[in-house]
């Protein structure tokens, strides 16, 4: 199929043959990264933009990667090295960067939103790297890889998410996307993590853990997302981890060739426990390698199949 998307800002506006394009595409540029020379000169004379106003290790480092696999020339801006500082609007910033013709901007904000109005201002094509609460696109994408990779399918399979769903663009973005793809998800957490009305979207509830991993094929834990609640919604870390952490106990009670997942960074101890985090059924580190492959994929899709 031709993908003629101009951006990428969330999974509810990605169709079942294109989250199957990317995912396929995805597989066969992870190659480039085995090889010793990293590198194809696909996306030579590109210009991509990286604009984080939010911290990020993996998301921000792996599109760099992919970008400079496909020899596209990057640039990378901080919200606290740019004139954001002096005062500049999202709007201005959009303006002053679609002056310099890149091809690509990829964003993180912490307004949800703000990747779906700089798409409408500039002519670039634009990838959401995570937006407030709302949406975390590239990371359902490169989840949804690892499991594919991993079970030869997304129908039919299981995918319990645990822990902090209310404040989570991570569980959002992978809720839409594994129900879009044909999996059943069943959310686990304390009341006060769970939103009102997510059964909306097609997922199922429970407020017991067990009763969410018991006959999972996926677990992926959530981190508790501080920064983003406006007080603590449970009494403390430690009956938190009591109560909803994946501890090698809980773990004994779920499916034996369970997948374990989380979109970094961890809290050991917290939502889970290191035995579990490194464990033999985590596939933590292999979520982070296949967001290298996805966002080549997501590079070469737009500028090149765009063309
Ligand atoms: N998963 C994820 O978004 O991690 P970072 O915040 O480190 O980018």
């Amino acid at each position: 199929m031709e993908f003629v998307k101009k951006d990428i800002l969330d999974m509810e506006s990605l169709s079942v043959e294109e989250i199957q394009a990317i995912l396929d595409t995805a597989e066969t540029l992870k190659e480039i990264s085995t090889r010793s020379i990293k590198k194809v000169p696909t996306l030579r004379g590109k210009s991509i933009v990286h604009f984080f106003y939010e911290a990020s290790t993996r998301t921000k480092t792996s599109f760099e990667i992919a970008a400079k696999r496909l020899s596209a020339d990057t640039v990378s801006i901080s919200a606290s090295t740019s004139s954001i500082v002096k005062g500049e609007t999202l709007a201005d910033t959009a303006k002053n960067l679609e002056a310099m013709n890149p091809d690509v901007i990829v964003i993180r904000h912490h307004a949800a939103g703000a990747p779906h109005m700089l798409a409408r201002l500039v002519k670039a094509s634009v990838i959401n790297a995570g937006d407030g609460m709302h949406a975390h696109p590239t990371q359902a994408l490169l989840d949804m890889m690892t499991v594919r990779e991993k079970r030869g399918r997304l129908e039919g399979l299981r995918v319990a998410i645990i822990g902090d769903i209310a404040h989570s663009r991570v569980a959002r973005s992978n809720i839409v996307g594994f129900i879009k793809m044909g999996a059943k998800v069943v959310l686990a957490g304390p009341p006060t993590m769970i939103p009102m009305g997510i059964e909306a979207l097609g997922a199922h509830v429970r407020h017991h853990i067990q009763e969410a991993i018991h006959d999972a094929d996926v677990i992926m834990v959530l981190r508790i997302q501080k920064e983003r609640q406006q007080a603590f919604v449970f009494p403390s870390e430690r009956e938190y981890a009591q109560c909803y952490g994946l501890t090698v106990e809980r773990l004994a009670e779920a499916k034996e060739d369970v997948l374990i997942m989380h979109p970094g960074p961890i809290n050991r101890g917290v939502e889970i426990a290191s035995e579990v985090a490194d464990g033999p059924c985590s596939v933590i580190l292999e979520q982070v390698a296949n967001g290298v492959a996805i966002r080549m994929a997501l590079f070469y899709l737009l500028l090149g199949g765009r063309r």
